[in-house]
């Protein structure tokens, strides 16, 4: 019996380390919060807006939005090193999405941002990246 039972927990602990690729386990909610506000690192005096930008989506009829945004945009010229960025929800009502760093951010020159949205739910985030100018 107990042999059965250790043999199913490794069997179960197998499966959930297999089904967790690293980066792409994004948790399923973002807090109780009515606001999903995010911010990274600290604004000093002398840092300056580089980038403010509107991300915003419909929902998707039964869906859950899920997609990376880069700032400044792959191509696009990169003002200089980021210090301080923040996430602002325009949801008040706690239906907003959700935020996670995916790449860059402190001390890099551009940030990936991954989106989620609740399911049958848009996004509607003002993104202000801070820092000090080339
Ligand atoms: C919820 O809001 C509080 C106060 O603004 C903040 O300290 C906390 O980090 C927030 N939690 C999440 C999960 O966003
Ligand atoms: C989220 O950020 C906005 C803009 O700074 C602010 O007005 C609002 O109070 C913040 N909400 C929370 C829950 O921290
Ligand atoms: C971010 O910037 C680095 C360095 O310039 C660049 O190699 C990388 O491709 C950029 N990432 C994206 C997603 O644009």
């Amino acid at each position: 019996m107990w042999r059965f039972v250790f043999g199913l927990l490794v069997a179960v602990g197998t499966v959930l380390l297999v089904q967790l690729p690293s980066s792409h386990a994004w948790p399923e909610s973002c807090g109780n919060n009515k606001t999903h506000n995010f911010s990274w690192g600290k604004r000093g005096y002398y840092d300056r807006l580089m980038y403010s930008v509107e991300e915003v989506k419909a929902s998707s009829f039964l869906r859950k939005l899920s997609y990376d945004v880069t700032i400044p945009p792959k191509g696009t010229p990169q003002k200089g090193a980021i210090t301080y960025l923040e996430v602002l929800d325009r949801y008040t009502d706690g239906n907003g999405g959700c935020a996670y760093l995916n790449g860059g951010g402190i001390g890099f020159r551009n940030v990936t941002l991954h989106i989620k949205s609740q399911r049958n739910k848009g996004v509607n985030f003002v993104i202000n990246v801070y820092g000090l100018f080339n």
